[in-house]
């Protein structure tokens, strides 16, 4: 949420600066803002709209100075517009500021500084910090940058990542965070900060990862980290793990496509060096010193948002399948707020795409506190939730940029089937032979993953159809009705047309009274156990002649009979077919968005990583 840029050094800093928002368009794009720092004066430009707006303003403008920060915004406080957009700055100008996060007591802030006579010109949380910082910097003779931010975020409740520069202290970027992510890009003579690496990673591959309540100064030629509360520290410089070109379109119209279509690869990539069918083995080198916690785990509770949420309750069916302990999926935002009772043996497992979910974050240091081991099961290295959890794998899934989560959501599920058959070795509920059989069935999905993408064609004339109905209904029963809410959810998210996810009997019980032509149905009916149940729920559909697309396993033909439209996927496990089932679901969402000419890769109201809560 929000997109932090910052650059210290000699490059111009125009072009960094933009460089690094377009690559961080996708965690916000309401409105944008760029400031430098030039012999020892400000100079400022802020606009609504996509970094577009921003770029056709500053278009032939002298942005060239020693320093720079540059925001894209998801407002929070204050509706999109030029004034509410990020740099802010306080009363006279001396200093911009940039910021991710939420001050939650702005209010009271504010209110004491129209005391002090401070005057405000926007509606936003953000801006109280800009007159804070200020305040300290003229109230305090020779007072540093740095001071004044550490004393301005002793006032402060709430969440943030943050970059100050300032006229009277040229050359330097002060940062720093509590719950909102930062990085540091360590150059030679040169040195970046940014919500994530990709905003400067075609410069510098060696990086820091800002902790909570860290506060850094940079310049051209050095940094130094210390804690709010102004100890040193001995940053640790890591290397990004994932190349250039995975952060780039590769020849695809949209991210989102590159990312469906990258999921063979990225299946695979999730058990690669993991899983050993011959040996009946799987081996998570993240979880290997915590093999007695899992052995002895009497419980687990799932907890994640929006897509992963989904992958959780997939997680649950094969957890009780394989393990045979209680599960439960927690929505992160209710979980953190409720009183949740934590029975010996229970073990938290959050998982998230980005590791930055403020939800999830939550909600495992709750847990965290009351003494429960908490893993992760994350995407992006070296994320937030990666470091605060016990232990963890990682989805080596590369980055994902489309809003909407599509091969996180896959790489996820495979993960998680992984831990699970992982438990259920190790508490010997799952049987060597079973076992066996699994894991060598995991390993064919790649490639069964790359036959439905063969698919397009027949999608994209489905898709032509849904482009044009305002509701549609998605059903599925067992492993496949968590298929039925992502395939719901990832429609509504960048097509803005309604859709329901159900269980397929619970239909009755009150949406089917929805049914009519205009809302076309999705049934989930691969052969799996409950396959005649969900054709009885499909006669009820036609029953009330409504129109149905049915995902079938291959080699299912009668099912035409039934349905309007039919898409094969090929045969598997009952426990693997949201893996593929979800394939489709996620085209159909994709074309039909393109067929309404909707912005796939960045949906109106969204951003990709939620940071606040
Ligand atoms: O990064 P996370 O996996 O923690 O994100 C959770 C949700 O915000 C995310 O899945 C969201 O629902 C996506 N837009 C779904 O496509």
């Amino acid at each position: 949420m929000c997109g932090i840029v910052g650059y210290a050094g000699p490059r111009p800093l125009k072009g960094v600066l933009m460089g690094g928002l377009r690559r961080l368009e996708y965690r916000g794009y309401d409105s944008a803002g760029i400031a430098i720092e030039r012999d020892g004066e400000l100079q400022l430009v802020k606009v609504t709209g996509k970094i577009q707006e921003l770029e056709n303003r500053i278009a032939g403008m002298d942005l060239s100075g020693s320093v720079g920060i540059a925001h894209t915004r998801w407002a929070t406080h204050g509706e999109p517009n030029d004034l509410n957009a990020h740099p802010h700055t306080g009363c006279d100008d001396r200093l911009a500021l940039v910021h991710n996060g939420i001050i939650e007591n702005y209010h009271a802030l504010r209110t004491l500084l129209l005391e002090r006579d401070h005057r405000f010109t926007t509606e936003t949380d953000t801006e109280v910090l800009a007159h804070l910082i200020e305040e300290h910097l003229e109230n305090g003779k020779d007072r540093t940058l740095e001071d004044a931010v550490r004393l301005a975020l002793q006032e402060v409740d709430g969440t943030f990542g943050l970059v100050v520069i300032d006229q009277h202290h040229p050359g330097k970027l002060v940062v720093a965070r509590r719950g909102s992510p930062l990085v540091i890009g360590v150059g030679e003579n040169e040195n970046f900060v940014g919500s994530d690496a990709s905003a400067f990673a075609e410069y510098t591959r060696d990086i820091i990862y800002l902790k909570d309540d860290e506060i850094a100064t940079i310049t051209s030629s050095d940094y130094s980290v210390r804690t709010l509360q102004d100890e040193a520290r001995d940053p640790v410089v890591e290397e990004i793990t994932w190349e250039l070109d995975q952060i780039e379109k590769g020849g695809f119209d949209h991210f989102m496509l590159k990312e469906i279509h990258e999921q063979p690869q990225t299946v695979e990539d999730s058990m690669r060096g993991r899983v050993f069918p011959d040996q009946c083995e799987v081996k998570l080198g993240g979880l290997e010193d915590v093999h007695d916690i899992l052995a002895s785990a009497e419980r687990i509770i799932f907890t994640a948002c929006g897509t992963s949420w989904h992958a959780c309750l997939v997680a649950r069916r094969l957890f009780e399948d394989f393990v045979r302990i209680p599960v439960e999926v927690e929505y992160a935002s209710e979980f953190r707020y409720s009183r949740p009772v934590f029975t010996p043996g229970t073990v938290l497992i959050a998982v998230s795409q980005s590791g930055e979910t403020a939800d999830t974050l939550a909600a495992l240091r709750l847990a965290k506190d009351e003494g429960i081991s908490v893993f992760g099961v994350v995407n992006v290295v070296g994320s937030t939730i990666a470091r605060e959890t016990d232990a963890g794998v990682y989805l080596h899934a590369g980055p994902e940029i489309g809003v909407a989560s599509t091969k996180a959501f896959t790489s996820q599920v495979t993960v998680l089937s992984q831990i699970a058959l992982l438990m259920g070795r190790l508490k010997g509920t799952l049987s060597k032979k079973r076992c066996e059989g699994i894991l060598h069935e995991i390993t064919r999905l790649p490639e069964k993953i790359r036959t439905i993408l063969n698919q397009t064609d027949s999608i994209i004339e489905i898709a032509s159809v849904f482009s044009k109905v305002n509701n549609a209904l998605y059903l599925g029963r067992g492993y496949n009705f968590p298929v039925a809410l992502e395939g719901a959810l990832k429609l509504k998210e960048i097509s803005y047309i309604h859709a329901e996810g159900y269980p397929a009997a619970e239909m009755k019980h009150g949406p089917i009274a929805l049914i009519d032509d205009d809302m076309p149905v999705v049934v989930l009916a691969p052969g799996d156990q409950v396959y005649q149940k969900v054709i009885s729920n499909i006669e009820e559909i036609r029953a009330r002649k409504g129109r149905i697309l049915v995902v079938a396993t291959e080699g299912n033909e009668t099912i035409r009979e039934l349905a309007t439209w039919v898409i094969h996927i090929p045969k598997t496990l009952d426990c693997f077919y949201p893996l593929l089932a979800v394939i489709p679901l996620q085209l159909l969402s994709y074309y039909v968005a393109v067929a309404r000419d909707c912005n796939v890769d960045q949906p109106r109201n969204l951003a990709k990583s939620v940071t606040v809560e």
